[in-house]
């Protein structure tokens, strides 16, 4: 299905920009992110003549930027929203900055929920006129969502919280024309695991950012929860069998092993 104009959090980079990258060119594309520099420079490569490509600079940890990207979107005729927008640190919880933790529920939960909100009625209204037009909302979670991660503690609880917001949120509006995905990549190339502070796991377990998109795009309208990669599906499904004390043990045991891994890479 081509979307007319997509609304994409988070696309300076990885996933973000893979989307903005694999976007049909009849799609139009609303650009958000805090690196202005990296927003212009994507959007002259992308923009051609007759496609609406623009930036919005905003920080969604704060309600300023994301007051500010509501107003610009909901005046224009979006009906693909990608709320894509994420971040993690992995630290032990009570060694990290109380304003930290703060910053990942506000990007990762709060941002998605406030956009949804504000941008639906319209897209359904559109889509309504349209008649046999369909929107689609796309949050990226991750399967993080599906097990507890000592030292990602708030990180893995916003992105089980992405998860069934938008579980919920497609079941809630069944029958209405919108598609919602819950997204959920596993390890990924992107910015993500520099930024985090999380070693890089081995490179053939992790996808590209271009694999996730394309998984996700053809998973819309199909299901409303689509893990990326068959060995992560497996490992999903598998987990959410296992009783929960013996996958708390088995994540205990990972992230010690990841926490010795960083410290080593720190010293
Ligand atoms: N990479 C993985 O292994 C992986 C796995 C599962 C799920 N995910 C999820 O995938 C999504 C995209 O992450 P990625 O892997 O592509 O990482 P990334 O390369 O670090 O991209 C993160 C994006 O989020 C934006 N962002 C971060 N903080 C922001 C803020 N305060 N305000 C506005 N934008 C902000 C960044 O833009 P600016 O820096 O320009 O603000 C950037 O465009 C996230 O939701 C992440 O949780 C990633």
């Amino acid at each position: 299905m081509a979307y007319g104009l997509a609304l994409i959090t988070g696309a300076t980079s990885g996933i973000g920009e893979a989307f903005a990258r694999e976007l049909p060119r009849a799609t139009g594309l609303l650009l958000t992110g805090r690196d202005e520099p990296r927003l212009a420079a994507l959007a002259e490569e992308l923009a051609e003549p007759g496609r609406h490509v623009e930036t919005v600079a905003a920080n969604l940890a704060g309600d300023a930027g994301r007051q500010a990207l509501i107003a610009r979107a909901a005046g224009l005729p979006i009906d693909l929203l990608i709320n894509n927008a994420g971040l993690g640190y992995f630290v032990p919880f009570l060694e990290n900055p109380a304003e930290r933790e703060g910053e990942m529920v506000q990007v990762n939960c709060l941002a998605p929920v406030l956009l949804t909100r504000a941008l639906l009625p319209g897209m359904l209204a559109r889509a309504a006129e349209k008649g046999g037009r369909r929107a689609g909302v796309i949050v990226v979670a991750s399967t993080a969502a599906f097990y507890p991660l000592p030292g990602l503690a708030t990180y893995t609880a916003t992105k089980a919280f992405d998860l069934s917001f938008a579980e919920s949120l497609a079941g809630e509006l069944h029958g209405v024309p919108v598609d919602v995905l819950a997204l959920c990549p596993g390890p990924t190339h992107s910015n993500f695991f520099d930024r985090s502070g999380l070693p890089n796991p081995k490179s053939a377990a992790m996808a590209s950012p271009r694999q996730v998109v394309r998984e996700g795009l053809a998973a819309l309208g199909r299901r409303t929860v689509h893990v990326v990669g068959g060995a992560n599906r497996l490992a999903a499904t598998a987990t959410r069998l296992a009783p929960r004390p013996l996958l708390q043990a088995g994540a205990r045991r990972t992230m010690r092993r990841w926490g010795r891994r960083r410290r080593a890479g720190e010293d």
